[in-house]
C-alpha cells in the first residue's frame, strides 16, 4: 500500500469515532484546519523503510501518534493562551477551554486504546513513557516562564520532553510494526527524536522570524509569554548589560507592547542568534541521518532524509 495523504485524512477523522457529538465538533475542528501530518508519515514511512511494506495495524498506529499530537496541540494552546492555529483560531477561543481539555483527555485515551489493538506492549511502554516525558518538559517550561537564567541545559530538557520524544516514538512504533528487532528499533528512536530536538528548534525560530500568514500562528509568542528558546540562549553571554537588563524585564512582563517585542527579536537578530539556531538544527539533523546508516537504500530512505532536511528549511 502507498502512503496516501487523502486516505490519512479520511482515517483521522474516521477513528475519530465517538457518541458524543462535541468530541467530533472540536475534533473536527482542529483535524479540518490542516497540519503536517509528519508524525504519522514518519510511523508509516519506517515501516516501509524497515520491513519493505506496511502492515494493516500500522495505520490506526501512525493515527493514534497524530491523536497524541493533536491532544498536545490542544492543551498547548489552553497553555500558551494561544489565538491561532493552523491559519484559524484556535480551538479554545472558538469552544473554550474546558471543552479543549476534555476533548484533548480524550484524545490522549483514544490513542492509548488504538495501540491496546493494533499495538504491543513493547509499543506501549515506549509511547506511554514519551507522553509522561511530554507533560513532565511542558511543566518544566512553565516553572522556566520569564526567568532570564534559563540555560541551554533546561531548554534541551524542555524541548526533548516537549516534542522529540514524541517524534521519536513515531519512528520507534513504526519500525514496530514490521521488526522486533531492538537495535533497529533503538536507531529509529534517535533519528527521531534528533530530528524532533531540530523540529523544535526550527519552531523557536519561525517565532521570531515567520511570515504569519504563512505559519498559521501569530509570531513573537513565546517572548510575550516570557519563554527563553535556542536563538536568545545562543547570544545572551553577548549581549552588554543594559541589552540584558531591557530582555530580562521584557520575560517578566505579562503584558509585553509590540514595540518591545520587536526590539528585543532586533537584538537577538543582529548578535546572530537565528544562524546560531539553523547550525545546531542542522547539526541535529546530521545526527539523525546517521542514524539511517545501515537501512537499504529505498525509495522511503531518502524520503525519510528529505523530511530531516526539510526540517530546517521549512517556513511553516
Ligand atoms: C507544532 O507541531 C507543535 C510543535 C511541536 C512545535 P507541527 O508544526 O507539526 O504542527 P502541525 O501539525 O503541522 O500543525
Ligand atoms: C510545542 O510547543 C509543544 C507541544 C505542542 C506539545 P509550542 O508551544 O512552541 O508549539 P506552538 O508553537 O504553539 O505550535
Ligand atoms: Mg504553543
Ligand atoms: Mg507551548
Ligand atoms: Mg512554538
Amino acid at each position: 500500500m502507498v502512503i496516501d495523504r487523502e486516505s490519512i485524512e479520511r482515517d483521522l477523522r474516521e477513528y475519530l469515532d465517538s457518541d458524543v457529538r462535541f468530541i467530533l465538533d472540536v475534533g473536527g475542528y482542529i483535524l479540518n484546519g490542516g497540519g503536517k501530518r509528519l508524525r504519522p508519515i514518519l510511523v508509516l514511512k519506517f515501516a516501509k523503510a524497515v520491513g519493505g511494506y506496511i502492515p494493516e495495524n500500522t495505520y490506526p498506529i501512525a493515527y493514534a501518534m497524530e491523536y497524541l499530537h493533536t491532544a498536545s496541540l490542544l492543551h498547548d494552546d489552553v497553555v500558551d493562551g494561544s489565538q491561532t492555529r493552523r491559519g484559524r483560531p484556535t480551538a479554545n477561543i472558538v469552544f473554550g477551554n474546558p471543552t479543549c481539555v476534555l476533548t484533548g483527555d480524550y484524545m490522549y485515551s483514544l490513542a492509548l486504546y488504538l495501540f491496546s489493538i493494533y499495538g504491543d506492549i513493547d509499543m506501549i511502554r515506549n509511547v506511554s513513557n514519551s507522553v509522561k516525558k511530554m507533560a513532565e518538559g511542558q511543566l518544566l517550561e512553565l516553572k522556566r516562564i520569564g526567568d532570564i537564567n534559563t540555560s541551554m541545559e533546561d531548554y534541551f530538557k524542555i524541548i526533548e520532553g516537549k516534542t522529540a520524544v514524541l517524534f521519536g516514538s513515531c519512528c520507534y512504533v513504526g519500525t514496530g510494526t514490521v521488526s522486533k528487532i531492538q537495535d533497529l528499533k533503538d536507531r529509529a528512536y534517535k533519528f527521531g527524536l534528533n530530528m524532533g530536538l531540530a523540529f523544535q528548534i526550527v519552531d523557536d525560530v519561525l517565532d521570531y522570524t515567520a511570515d504569519p500568514g504563512k505559519l498559521g500562528k501569530t509570531v513573537l509568542n513565546d517572548l510575550r509569554e516570557g519563554k527563553m528558546t535556542y536563538p536568545l540562549i545562543s547570544i545572551l553571554s553577548n549581549l552588554n548589560q543594559e541589552e540584558r537588563d531591557f530582555i530580562s524585564k521584557l520575560l517578566k512582563d505579562v503584558d509585553p507592547v509590540e514595540e518591545e517585542l520587536l526590539k528585543a527579536r532586533d537584538i537577538v537578530v543582529k548578535h546572530g542568534g537565528i544562524e546560531n539556531s539553523i547550525r545546531k538544527a542542522k547539526h541535529l539533523v546530521n545526527i539523525a541521518i546517521e542514524n539511517l546508516r545501515d537501512l537499504p537504500e529505498t525509495v522511503e530512505k531518502r524520503e525519510l532524509i528529505e523530511m530531516a532536511t526539510f526540517i530546517v528549511e521549512r517556513e511553516f
